[in-house]
């Protein structure tokens, strides 16, 4: 282990996303653009043994948990083959997926023998008309089977992310909570966060004290439990309840300081953080050539230049940055 993967602030960084496709089964308004994005071509996007190399790399430097987010990671076809290689890397612990659910359920039994141990699936409402407006497509029923099926194989917790959005599914909160009563779901309720093109406005923000302020209306008895320093979420439990409600509150209480996350993009950029353009090609050298030292030269300057937080709730829809879907959250 080198210290390749601590930054200027002393933040060691463990955690490791992967966008592994720039394309999507669903178009949700928040996170693609009306318009479509332009997306890169095949070739210049990472291949199975290229995103395995980098992975490898990252993991002997420290890397335990490496994430596959998308656009829509299983509509890649290789998404079996690159969760088994992943999974045999020496030192990685956990090996999780950020998906919509549209075609979990079937796929799952075969991902989860391949090594993926933990699943993060995207619903913003319990109403499927509502998931129409919002996603452009139909499949709320195959996103809540997908759940049922996460639930069903033994992942403990399934965490259920919902983007909270004024006027779209903030009368939800409750139904939401009602999830966890017999379930072993995480819902988490997301501060909604500006990216290119999801015309994002500060008036469609549900800010996490509003939203604690409706569930504690209706569930007095939260508990807060506790949380990991590198965890995105404040994380309760309603007595009684077997799963459990998180907040993730980017927006209005950012936790830049344990963040412990690097991205690796679809077109093998490095993105060190969430937000800012600051992204640097491990595509480029690959392909010319490099070896492992130059590569980790590259990454650790790229590290080196990670700035302590994002530029803070006001300034964030002004920073540029890509459409969510090109970075995979
Ligand atoms: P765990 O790995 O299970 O803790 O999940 P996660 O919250 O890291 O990842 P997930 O893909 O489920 O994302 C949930 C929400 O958290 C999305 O809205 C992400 O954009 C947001 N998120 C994930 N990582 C970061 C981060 O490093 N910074 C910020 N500000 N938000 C993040
Ligand atoms: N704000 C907050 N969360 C978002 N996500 C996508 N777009 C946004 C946004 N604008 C969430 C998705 C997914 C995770 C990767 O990020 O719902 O669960
Ligand atoms: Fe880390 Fe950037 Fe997210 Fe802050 S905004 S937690 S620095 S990735």
């Amino acid at each position: 282990v080198s210290d390749m993967l601590v930054d200027s602030f002393g933040r060691l960084h463990t955690y490791l996303r992967i966008s592994v496709s720039e394309r999507c089964n669903l178009r949700c308004q928040y996170c693609m653009p009306a318009d479509g994005v332009e997306l890169t071509p095949g070739p210049e996007l990472l291949s199975k043994d290229e995103i395995v190399r980098l992975a490898s790399l990252f993991v002997n430097c420290g890397v335990n948990k490496i994430r596959l987010t998308g656009g829509e990671p299983t509509i890649r076809k290789d998404i079996e083959d690159i969760c088994l290689q992943l999974s045999e890397l020496k030192g990685l612990k956990t090996l999780a997926i950020t998906t919509n659910g549209l075609t979990l359920a079937r796929k799952l039994p075969k991902l989860k023998m391949c090594g993926l141990n933990a699943v993060n699936i995207s619903l913003d409402t319990l109403v499927p008309a509502k998931f129409e407006f919002m996603t452009r497509r139909r499949g709320h029923e195959k996103v809540i089977e997908s759940i049922n099926t996460a639930v069903n194989l033994g992942y403990d917790p399934v965490k259920v992310n919902c983007v909270v959005m004024r006027g779209f599914n903030d009368d939800e909160i409750c139904d939401f909570i009602e999830l966890t009563r017999e379930k072993p779901i995480n819902i988490r309720f997301i501060e909604f966060m500006p990216f290119d093109g999801n015309v994002w406005n500060v008036k469609k923000l549900v800010s996490y004290y509003e939203i604690m302020d409706r569930v504690v209306n209706k569930f007095s008895d939260l508990k807060r439990l506790n949380d990991d320093p590198t965890d995105t979420a404040k994380n309760f439990r309603v007595e009684g309840h077997r799963g459990t409600v998180s907040f993730i509150t980017s927006m209005t209480e950012h936790f830049c300081a344990g963040c412990n996350r690097l991205r690796l993009l679809a077109d093998g950029n490095l993105k060190v953080c969430l937000f800012g353009s600051a992204e640097v090609s491990l595509r480029d050298p690959i392909r010319s050539g490099a070896d492992d030292n130059e590569l980790m030269e590259i990454i650790g300057r790229a590290v080196k230049r990670k700035k302590a937080a994002h530029a803070g709730m006001f300034d964030l829809a002004n920073t540029a940055n890509r459409p969510m879907i090109r970075i995979g959250g």
